[in-house]
This record gives structure tokens, sequence and C-alpha cells, in this order.
């Protein structure tokens, strides 16, 4: 039973429907909807799953014990299980070949203390603010590099020319992956980010190619880091397997999932939040005036941007036990989709949500989330962004958009446009 917002009245469901969520129709400008959705913060689906559309209950979820990162505790998830092993069985039965069930670890971000606790402590360890801000001129040249190609003015696809390929070389020279292998990554973590995406796999198809890309940028791991074993550097791959904790080193299994989080985390929401970041200053001119007058804006514009128009659109959970919130009771193994663009544009936390203030103060949104799976990358992700805007405001002369809205990915969880396409004059 959900109880509607400001009322006393108990209703049995909310007024929209997740599905809406996963809708493409929706994915250009989803905010209307959260709108609605957070008039019953929290809402039992058809499906048995609650969706959590407002900002304290997101929090507050989001710092509970007896709330799972781990999806194998979701009764939905022990059922699709169950249903793959009978499949495999009826197979096995009628003599069909059957592919062999590889072992995989889930990444921490799936993963439950004190496990999850121990591997993040490792990763932290090699995510040194030195090595951070060790990077920045580095970024600065990639970005410089990218934009240099434009001199002439024309058209930038900020995505494919800028956005896209800026994290992924960033997070690979971080890791220690051969600059030559880069390349691979991009078809890798955008199959493998549809598996945040509930909606996307439909199809046994889709189903084998995530899997298969799985398997291949597993392998290339276990290659790699073989590789490094022998030849190790200065970078954080070699820094995790030499790296050892109170409670242990990470195991080979443990590291390969690691690495894969690490490409596929800092890979398709850093794109999405410097494309996003683009589209609000090319869309409007104040905007554009107020970061080339105020070059130091960019950190605030940052902020705010990932507060209005966030990369990460919702993450979900499982009960581990009978939770009561908002006058609902969740279940035990119930699914929980917490909505976080949804609670960084409520009302009752922020003054004026709708509207995109570039220097507003006391910005604690959920773009990063919450709690003890608070995004590892948030400061190399600021890095980037800082400065890929700060050198697109400064540089481009005339920016308009030439597609207004411009195509969106199918990926609602990690949402952002496909192409974002800009004509311009030239770069100062
Ligand atoms: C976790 C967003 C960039 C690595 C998260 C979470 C969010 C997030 C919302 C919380 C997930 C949850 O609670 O389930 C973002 C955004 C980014 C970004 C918006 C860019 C704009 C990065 C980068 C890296 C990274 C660059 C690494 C290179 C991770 C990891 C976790 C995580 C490993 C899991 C942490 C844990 O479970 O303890 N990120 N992220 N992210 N992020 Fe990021």
């Amino acid at each position: 039973m959900a109880q509607t917002k400001g009322q006393t009245t108990m209703v049995q469901k909310s007024k929209v429907n997740f599905k809406q969520i996963l809708d493409h129709s929706h994915i250009a400008n989803p905010y209307p909807l959260y709108e609605q959705f957070r008039e019953t913060p929290v809402a039992v689906q058809e499906d048995g799953s609650y969706i959590v559309s407002t900002y304290n209950e997101i929090v507050s979820l989001l710092h509970d014990p007896r709330v799972s990162a781990d999806m194998r505790n979701s009764d939905a998830q022990k059922r699709a299980m169950e249903q793959m092993q009978q499949r495999r069985a009826q197979m096995i039965a009628q003599g069909q070949p059957v592919p062999e069930q590889e072992e995989v670890e889930p990444p921490f971000i799936f993963q439950d203390p004190p496990n999850h606790d121990r591997l993040r402590r490792i990763v932290m360890s090699q995510f040194t603010p030195a090595r951070i801000e060790g990077m920045t001129s580095h970024i600065e040249q990639i970005v410089k590099e990218h934009l240099d190609r434009h001199t002439q003015g024309g058209q930038i696809d900020i995505v494919d020319d800028l956005a896209y390929p800026l994290p992924v070389t960033v997070i690979c020279q971080l890791l220690g992956v051969p600059r030559e292998d880069e390349a691979r990554f991009h078809a890798w973590a955008e199959l493998l980010a549809t598996v945040l995406d509930p909606g996307q796999i439909q199809t046994e198809e889709q189903q084998k190619q995530i899997m298969g890309a799985g398997q291949q940028i597993r392998e290339y791991m276990t290659q790699l880091l073989e590789r490094l074993k022998t030849n190790p550097g200065d970078n954080m791959l070699s820094g995790m397997m030499r790296t050892d904790d109170i409670e242990g080193p990470m195991t080979p299994r443990e590291l390969i999932s690691t690495a894969v989080l690490l490409l596929i985390a800092g890979h398709e929401t850093t794109v999405n939040l410097i494309t996003n970041g683009t589209l609000a200053m090319v869309r409007s001119p104040e905007l554009l005036k107020q970061l080339r007058e105020d070059p130091d804006l960019v950190i605030t514009y940052v902020e705010e941007l990932l507060r209005y128009d966030p990369p990460v659109h919702f993450r979900t959970r499982t009960a581990l036990t009978n939770i009561d919130i908002a006058g609902v009771t969740i279940p035990k193994g119930a699914t929980i989709i917490l909505v976080l663009a949804s609670g960084s544009h409520d009302g009752e936390r922020f003054k004026d949500p709708e509207e995109f203030i570039a220097d507003r103060q006391g910005n604690e949104h959920l773009g990063f989330g919450s709690g003890i799976h608070y995004c590892v990358g948030a400061p190399l992700a600021r890095i980037e962004a800082h400065i890929a805007l700060r050198e697109l405001s400064r540089r481009l002369i005339e920016p308009t958009l030439a597609v207004d809205p411009p195509p969106y990915r199918d990926n609602a969880a990690l949402r952002g446009p496909r192409h974002l396409l800009v004509n311009f004059k030239g770069l100062v």
C-alpha cells in the first residue's frame, strides 16, 4: 500500500508506470514523468518491484544496511536463474549442446559489505588524489588535440569527436591498458552498459551479444593482467595486483571484474556528462556567456548538471528484510528502483528544481549516488568535465545546435545523446 504525498488517501499503485521511463518517447525529457512519480514517493509496480522517487526516501534507502546491492538476493533474479537452469536441464535431456557456464565474480558495485568494502578499499588505495590530479595536463592535451582538428569550424559531433574518446583514453591510461587496445573497449562498453537498463535486454540474441562481450573483455583482461604481472608499470592495475588489504588481496577473478567495472563505469557516464553539459550551454546563450566571462563557474556548473541532467538516472537494490518507508512496506526479496535523477529534482529538497542555476549553492545532488556505493570515480569525472566544458565554452565560436533535441541512446539508466551535432564558425 502506498500513501499519496500530502494526503491521507491510501492508494494501491502509482498513477505512472516504470515502463514509461523505459519508453523511448520520454527519453529526451523524462523530468515531467518524474514529477508525477514523486506524488507517490514509494510505489509498487505490477511486477512487484518498488519505485522510489523522492530525495529523502532515496537517501535513506541508500544508507540502509537492510538494502542490498547484490542482485542475487532478489526474488526476480532467483526466479530468472531457476528458469535458466530448467532450460539448461531440458536442453541436456534433449541432447542439445549447452554452453559451459562461466563462474563470474560480480563487480563490487553489485556486492555488499564486508567484501564490497574490501574491494573498494583496494581500488581507493590506487585512485589517489595525486594520481588523478596528475592527469590534468594530459586531459588538457587530449581535449586540445580533439578540438584542434576542427579549426575551420563547420560541424562537430560532441559525442564522437570528444566526449566518447576522452574518458576511455583517460581510464585506459590510468589502468594500464595499452593505447592501441582502446578502440576495442568502445563496443564492449556500450553493450555491457545495457545490463544496467532492464528495458533494453529483450531478445535472446541481445542476451547472447552481451554475454559474448563480457566474455571477450574478461579474456582480454586476463591476458593483460598476466602481462602486467611480469612487467608491472605505474598504473592502477599493477597497483591493485600488488596491494594487500587487512582482509586479503584481490583474487584473480576479483581483479578482472574490478578492472572491467572501472572501464565501463568510467566510460558510459562521463561521455554523457560532457555531452549534456555542452547541450545546456549551446541551448542557452546566457549560460555560455556566463561561462566565458567566469571560467571558474564551470565547477558549480558541473555540479548543477549532475543534478539537473545527470548521466545516471536510476539504480536498483533488493530488500533483505521487510522495510517500512513512507507508509509502505517493501517486502523482503523485492527489487527497489531508486530514481536518483528524480530525487535530484525534488522540490522539497531543491529550490526551483526545474531551473538550471549555474552557481547553485548547497547542491547535494544524487548524481554520484550516496552512501557506501558513492562513485569512486567522482574526482576523475569532475576533472574531465571541468576541462572539456571550460575549453568548449571558451573556444567554440558562435555554436548552435544542428538538431534539437538530439537523438538519444536507448539506455534509460545511463541516459544521454547518441550524437550532439553543433555548428560553429571556428575556434578561438
Ligand atoms: C558508482 C555515477 C564516473 C566508477 C557510481 C554511482 C553513481 C555513479 C550514481 C552509485 C551507484 C550505486 O549506488 O549503485 C557516475 C557518474 C560519472 C561516473 C555520473 C561521470 C560523470 C565514474 C568514473 C569511474 C567510476 C570515471 C571510474 C573510473 C564507479 C565505481 C562505482 C561507481 C567503481 C561503484 C562504487 C561502489 O560500489 O562502491 N557512479 N560515475 N564512475 N562509479 Fe561512478
